[in-house]
Order: C-alpha cells, then structure tokens, then sequence
C-alpha cells in the first residue's frame, strides 16, 4: 500500500495556495493510499516563535481540513506536536545532515532575508524536521505545492543516507505527488509568484474569508494600464490572475478574458467582478462547514485523539527499528 505523508504549517488561516498546491491532494488520495496529514506545529515555531494563540492557529488548519473533506476515518490526521517519535528521528537525522548543504537550501536563505533577527537553529534544520516528518512513517509520495520540491529533495538525500551509513535498505525514496500536471504554485494577488500569508495578508485569499472580503481583496489585486498591441505576453501581475481564473473560473470563462485581452479590449474592473463572484462560489461549502465545525470541540478533540493513536503505531514502528539500526540496544 501506498504510504502518503503531508503537512501544513499553522501560521494562519489556509489559503488558495494551500488548497490547490496541496489540500486538493489529500483529499484525492485518502481514498486509496494509507495517509497521514498533520499540522506542522513545531515547524511553525521557526518563524514565530512566540505565537499569540498557537492552539488557535492549529484549531484553525485542523477545521479548515476537515471542512475541505478530509475524512479522520481514512486519513490519519494528527498534530506534529502528538508524535514526539518525530522529535526523535530529526535528532537523530542531525546527526547525519550537514551544516554545508543547510545553509544552501533556498528556504532558509530567503528565511535569512525576512527575519536577519531570528535566524534560529530551527531554522537552519527545517529541512531534516521535514524529512522526519516524512520518513517516520517511511512515505511513498508526499503531496505539496512546488515551493517544497527542494525540501523533498533533501528528505531523499537524507532517506538515502540513512540506508548507505547503516548498509540497509529501510527508508523508501520519497517522491512529490500532486494530480495536477505538474507541481502548483498559486500566484498571488499582489503581483508575487506565490500566493502567500508570510510575506503580504493582501496576496492571500483565504479559504475561510467571508464574501466581502474577497471582492475586495481581487478588486485591489495589482493591475496595469492594459495591453496597447494585440496578442502580447501578459506582466506578472496580469497573468497571476489569469492563473487564478484558468484555476477556479469555467473554461469559457477563461477563454472569454483571454481573448479580451488578446484583442485589447480587457477592462479589468470586468474580470476581477467575475473572478471574484467565482471565487467566492468555490469557497461557499467551506465556509458554512468552517462555521459549523468550529462550534463543535468534542468532534475535533476525537478527530486529534483518533489521529494521536494512528500515528503513534506507525511512527513507534519505525523508531523501534531505527534505534535498533543504528545499534541502541536496551540492558
Ligand atoms: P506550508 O505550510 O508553507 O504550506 C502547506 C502546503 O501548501 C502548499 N502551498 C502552495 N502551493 C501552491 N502555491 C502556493 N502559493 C502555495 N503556498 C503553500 C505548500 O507547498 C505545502 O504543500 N514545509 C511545509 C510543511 C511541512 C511538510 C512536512 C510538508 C512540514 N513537514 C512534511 C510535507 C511533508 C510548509 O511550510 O508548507
């Protein structure tokens, strides 16, 4: 059987880019694979390492999950934080991850650049937490949006490791896994290639935003005068929400702008009304069940209960044998 592994990281509400780089996914492969999904909580304590409501946050990602589809029967859906065994196979996966190859991942260089006044051995190490996050449960595929594709690299790196120091073949490859074509990176609404709730709240729509609020945020999405030759390639900004359309919009509505555009005739106040109509259509089921499930904590400490269980037989499993590889041996 197919063993999945994800995670989301609680530093605020879903958004867009969650959802189609990562949460349409899980909600496929539940169906037919073994999976895990868990809030990557201790993860998130790398950029905030103080949070105002860090049990808010996971609540949030935990509803929002649940509100998407994901079902606690056949997904295992659990807190980072309820499987200390993970905690056990990133120190142990230190061990053998290199100061050199941390500091070149591109994740931490531009963690670097956003806050030069925390840069926080967590930090430094988010690529060998994630790989724990992974291999504890010794995953086949992992489903994420592009911007992991160097994490999972490094998970394979040190997958691979692990069996070459210890002459076993124990841990499995990991492979990224999405439906989509290719790996999906959402754009944003502020011009940025990503789709985001670090870098600007306004670039992000989030699953959860109530319908006003999306109008407005597409409404003030970054524009430009509009094209003065027919048939040019479309700035950044514009083909962002060109992207969000082809992604969320019906196919002839995509064709309709494009073709406007094309012939130099896009108004942009005209497809940001319709985009913003067929947003907030797509999110609609979301929001009543976010509503629903939040006035409903006996439901979610079962779901976090039911989850906690699952994934500590399979990660108990997997650092048995790790201790017993590496030669822990009990008196
Ligand atoms: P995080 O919390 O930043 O994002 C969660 C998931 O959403 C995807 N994503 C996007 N996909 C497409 N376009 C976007 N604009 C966009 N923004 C976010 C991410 O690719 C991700 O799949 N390191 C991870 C969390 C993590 C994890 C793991 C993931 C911790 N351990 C183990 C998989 C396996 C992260 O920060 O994702």
């Amino acid at each position: 059987m197919t063993v999945v592994v994800s995670g989301i990281r609680p530093t605020g509400n879903l958004h867009l880019g969650n959802y189609f780089g990562a949460l349409k996914s899980f909600i496929r492969m539940q169906e037919e694979n073994q999976c895990f999904f868990f809030i990557a909580d201790y993860h998130s304590l790398t950029t905030h390492p103080t949070p105002a409501d860090l049990h808010g946050n996971v609540k949030n990602v935990l509803v929002e999950f649940l509100a998407c589809g994901l079902d606690p029967e056949k997904a295992t859906l659990y807190i980072q934080s309820d499987l200390p065994e993970t905690a056990e196979l990133y120190l142990l996966l230190n061990m053998n991850a290199y100061v050199g190859e941390l500091e070149r991942c591109t994740s931490f260089k531009e963690k670097i650049r956003q806050q030069p006044q925390n840069v926080n051995a967590g930090l430094l190490t988010y690529p060998t937490l994630m790989a724990a996050d992974i291999i504890i449960h010794r995953a086949h595929k992992v489903p994420v949006g592009k911007d992991q594709e160097q994490h999972l690299e490094m998970t394979r790196t040190f997958a691979n490791r692990f069996n070459r120091l210890y002459h076993v073949d124990y841990f499995p490859e990991p492979v990224a896994y999405t439906f989509e074509e290719n790996l999906v990176k959402m754009p944003g609404l502020d011009g940025s290639l990503k789709m985001s709730k670090s870098e600007n709240e306004n670039s992000a729509i989030f699953l959860a935003d109530p319908p006003e609020v999306i109008r407005k945020k597409v409404m003030r999405a970054v524009t430009d005068a509009g094209p003065t030759e027919m048939n040019q390639p479309k700035p950044q900004a514009i083909e962002n929400l060109f992207t969000l359309m082809k992604t969320l919009s019906a196919p002839e509505t995509f064709a309709h702008f494009s073709n406007l555009y094309d012939t130099c005739q896009i108004r942009y106040g005209d497809m940001k009304k319709q985009l913003s109509e067929d947003v907030i259509l797509f999110t609609e089921t979301f929001r009543e069940k976010i509503r629903e499930l939040h006035a409903n904590n006996a439901y979610l400490k079962k779901v976090v209960a039911l989850g906690a269980e699952k994934a500590h037989a399979s990660a108990q499993k997997t650092i048995r044998e790790v201790r017993e590889i590496i030669g822990f041996k009990s008196f």
